[in-house]
């Protein structure tokens, strides 16, 4: 059996991205926005909807997402690039990413965006820790079809993001993904048990 290097394994996981999401959160006043391509549904209860999202310590939205328990997660119609570039290329620790992207509050007190395929409102239920992130695991708690409601186009895959994404982008891309990669690969052996204070009885 051929022996996979690395890197082979990590183009084989890349498969297994998400669509692109747009994860919004809210804490005292302050709104911020982020990206990320690892959302799935985590539950298959219809009754019962439910996502879970892996979001990296370093970035802002963890800690706001961690404080308050609530996001709002946007799934991206394929044509969404200049969002994707304005909420995941730069963070709002010192900068409103929202200030120009229009939103209103939803029923969790989180940023909605107008323009998006829907949007998801979640409460956080629990959480896993990985080291160098945090898995949050959301209920929904309300959903506007956006774009999807009106069928339009289809929703933004991460392939089609790295496949079409400007070129003057690409080099910016690749250096905060091996960031990303140098962080986590520092933090990903160090597991903490975390429970989630939602479930403190
Ligand atoms: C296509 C794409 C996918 C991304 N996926 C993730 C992800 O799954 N988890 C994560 O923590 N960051 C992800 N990021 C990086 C964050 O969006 C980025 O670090 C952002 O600047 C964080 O903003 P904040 O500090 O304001 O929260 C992704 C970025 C892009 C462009």
């Amino acid at each position: 059996m051929p022996i996979l290097q690395p890197d082979q394994i990590y183009q084989l996981l890349r498969n297994l991205t998400s669509p692109v999401v747009a994860i919004t959160s809210e804490h005292g006043g302050k709104r911020n926005g982020m990206i990320a391509d690892s959302a799935v549904r985590a539950s298959i209860v219809p009754t019962i909807p439910r996502v879970s999202v892996y979001i990296h310590k370093f970035n802002y939205s963890h800690d706001l997402i961690f404080e308050t328990g609530r996001f709002a997660l946007h799934l991206l119609r394929d044509d969404q690039f200049e969002l994707i570039h304005r909420l995941g290329f730069a963070s709002g620790r010192t900068r409103d990413k929202l200030a120009d992207v229009p939103h209103r509050l939803g029923t969790l007190g989180v940023p909605v965006l107008g323009d998006c395929y829907a949007s998801f409102e979640c409460r956080v239920v629990n959480v896993m820790d990985t080291g160098s992130s945090t898995c949050f695991l959301g209920d929904v708690v309300e959903v506007d079809h956006g774009a999807a409601g009106r069928a339009v186009g289809s929703v933004m895959t991460a392939a089609h993001f790295r496949a079409n994404m400007p070129g003057e982008w690409r080099g910016e891309y690749e250096a905060l993904l091996r960031a990303a990669q140098a962080y986590a690969a520092e933090r990903s052996r160090d597991l903490r048990p975390v429970i989630w204070k939602g479930l403190a009885r």
